[in-house]
């Protein structure tokens, strides 16, 4: 694997089909399964590690952004990548950018909501990236259900030639989903954000027992968060996978979304709800103990 700075080398290295995989780094077993599919159906993978200043709304959020290149880029290496795209902000982005990518309507509820700018530097950074490093695929998680309805919606409307994968939220063993932010977390503070996926669970059963109501499974997550757990709740939604616009019913492919703070920490999870299958995608569970708890 070769790291480099510039679109150019970048491009220069990856031939053939090409898949990318952005990334803010200090990767996980999440990050990693994108990789290892990109290996699986592209000639050419590229990571991008850039922790994006534009998509950060506050200060110290970006300055407390946990970083580990050096552990990245062993990571990187072991699960596929040939290329990774470590760009300087100065190379990024001018002093005086002008440009700017706004995508209409999929912003407008929960991350977009609670995050001003954070979309408008999400779809910015991303556009960038396709635009620099010409991929053919691009993968990411549904762990960030909103930002995938908003690069699908951006790809598709500014004519991009990629075509955007969405893949499973990977777990820990008990359910937490993986963050790069779990490594805030104090080990009493885990606990309390365990409460999360474990409530969105509980609405996911409801769901495949026939629950179709937004206001009834957003309420099954409430109840359990209110009893269980010292969570400072942003919100919880229901919202339909492809334009993350909010719904009343589930009875198209939707996502069942929180955002919470936990000591601090802001954590976001969702299960995606599928009305034709009658199933929750609940994700996929580790069965060894993630990495970022590793000794690095
Ligand atoms: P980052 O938070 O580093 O996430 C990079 C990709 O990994 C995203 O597509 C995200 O959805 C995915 N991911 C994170 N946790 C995951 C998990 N537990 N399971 C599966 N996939 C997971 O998202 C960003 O960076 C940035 O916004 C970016 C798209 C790189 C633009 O700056």
């Amino acid at each position: 694997m070769k790291t480099v700075g510039t679109f150019a080398e970048a491009r220069e290295l990856a031939v053939g089909a090409v898949g990318l995989v952005p990334t803010m780094g200090f990767l996980h077993e999440g990050h990693l399964s994108l990789i290892e599919a990109a290996r699986k159906e592209n000639d050419s993978v590229v990571v991008s590690l850039f922790v994006n200043p534009l998509q950060f709304n506050e200060e110290a959020d970006l300055v407390a952004y946990p970083r580990n290149i050096d552990r990245d880029k062993a990571l990187a290496q072991a699960a596929g990548a040939d290329v990774l795209f470590s760009p300087d902000t100065s190379t990024m982005y001018s002093t005086d950018p002008r440009s700017t990518v706004v995508v209409k309507g999929v912003p407008d509820a929960m991350e977009g909501a609670h995050r001003p700018g954070h979309f408008e530097g999400v779809a910015t950074v991303v556009a960038k990236l396709f635009a620099g490093i010409q991929p053919d695929k691009a993968y990411f998680g549904r762990k960030d259900a909103q930002q995938l309805a908003l690069v699908t919606t951006m790809a598709a409307d500014l004519s991009f030639p990629v075509s955007v994968r969405g893949l499973p939220i990977v777990r820990e063993s008990d359910g937490l989903a993986l963050s790069s932010r779990n490594i805030l977390l104090r080990d009493d503070d885990r606990s309390v954000a365990l409460g999360l996926s474990s409530s969105l669970f509980t609405a996911s059963a409801a769901f495949e027992a026939g629950e179709r109501s937004a206001n009834v499974l957003c309420g099954i997550v409430h109840d359990e968060l209110d009893t269980n757990a010292a969570a400072d709740v942003e919100y919880v939604n229901v919202a339909r996978a492809s334009d993350a616009q909010l719904v009343d019913d589930v009875d198209v492919t939707s996502f069942l979304a929180l955002a919470a703070r936990v000591g601090g920490v802001r954590l976001i999870d969702n299960v995606f709800l599928d009305p034709n299958t009658e199933r929750a995608d609940r994700g996929i569970r580790l069965t060894k103990p993630t990495i970022l708890y590793g000794d690095d």
